[in-house]
């Protein structure tokens, strides 16, 4: 029985070394039983190497990884019957079709060919009597997220898995994904999908340059952000642009206002546009889209690591 307060993955001050460069400095985050939990920054940043090293696949230079409490280097045979991995980059053994490398993955990771397989490639409408030199990269990906939905694990770690699917494939993944979670498995899903992100996970790991820049929920980080409001008063608002927390203000003729307003004045800034007889309001909170381009952008120089 899967305790809902112990992590399923824990990973500690995890730090990898190639040579002397670093590319891991500091990551930490858990992910909980029936929770996804989406990882994302820039090309380069180090998800690839936080899941190669957390799949046993890499060694860690420094701090902890542990997947079900067990390192997962030291154990990494044992710990693989219970996770399912689909990498970005799909390679397949060019001389099988596609059917018996689904069989054969299964069989790697000790399950079956079962009705929830003939279901995923109905509903991913793989042809499963080519060869994989055949598949385009689509199919391919097709092939392994088969395979990984298919099987009875714990986790499930996903590393960009939807760069080669159309729109109603994707849909399909986030189905599956959605279901997983239901079922009480835990999931890490890096991706530059992010509207795909925002859509499923509950938290999200944000990296760059080999650290965790932050985590939380969405709604937690849209504390930390701004939030766009276009506004009617009935009166002049001469003393708004004075305002603390006020920012890209622009008025136009009729009192129509542009602003967007840090979270943190948001209710003094509501309270003197209140005063000011508000005729019509609307409010959009930052998407991901937003957050990730005000920690990445550098040539605007916002950071929020605190470097
Ligand atoms: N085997 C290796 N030897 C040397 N450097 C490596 C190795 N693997 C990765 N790196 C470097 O480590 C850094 C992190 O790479 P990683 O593949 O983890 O990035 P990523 O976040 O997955 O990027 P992307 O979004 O492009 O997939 C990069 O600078 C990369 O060049
Ligand atoms: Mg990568």
């Amino acid at each position: 029985m899967i305790n809902e307060k112990v992590p399923i993955l824990h990973i500690d001050h995890l730090q990898k070394r190639f040579g002397k460069f670093q590319a891991l400095k500091n990551i930490s985050f858990d992910i909980y039983p029936g929770e996804v939990f989406g990882f994302i920054g820039p090309n380069g940043a180090g998800k690839s190497t936080t899941i190669r090293t957390i799949l046993g696949i890499l060694r860690a230079s420094g701090g902890q990884a542990t997947i079900f409490g067990k390192d997962v280097f030291k154990n990494a045979v044992e710990i693989h019957k219970k996770i399912a991995y689909v990498p970005g980059d799909v390679y397949l053994w060019p001389n099988l079709t596609g059917g018996e490398i689904i069989d054969l993955l299964l069989k790697l990771s000790h399950d079956q060919h079962s009705v929830k397989t003939y279901q995923l490639i109905k509903e991913f409408q793989l042809d499963t009597t080519k060869k994989a030199r055949t598949y385009s990269k689509g199919n391919r990906q097709k092939v392994a997220l088969i395979a990984a939905f298919s099987s009875d694990a714990d986790l499930y770690i996903f590393d960009e898995p939807t760069s080669g699917l159309d729109p109603l494939n994707e849909e399909i993944f986030q189905k599956e994904v959605l279901k997983l979670k239901a079922a009480g498995k835990a999931v890490l899903l890096s991706s530059h999908i992010l509207s795909e992100v925002e859509k499923m996970c509950d938290r999200i790991g944000i990296i760059r340059d080999g650290k965790i820049v932050e985590t939380g929920s969405l709604e937690q980080m849209r504390h930390l952000t701004r939030t766009l409001i276009k506004v009617q008063t009935r009166l002049p608002v001469p003393e708004l642009s004075t305002l603390p927390g006020v920012h890209n203000l622009t008025v136009e003729k009729g009192n129509f206002l542009n602003l967007s307003v840090d979270s943190e004045q948001m209710e003094t800034i509501m309270n003197y546009l209140v005063q000011k007889q508000i005729v019509s309001l609307q409010a959009t909170p930052p998407t991901l889209e937003d957050l990730f381009m005000r920690y990445y952008d550098s040539t605007n120089g916002v950071s929020h690591d605190g470097k």
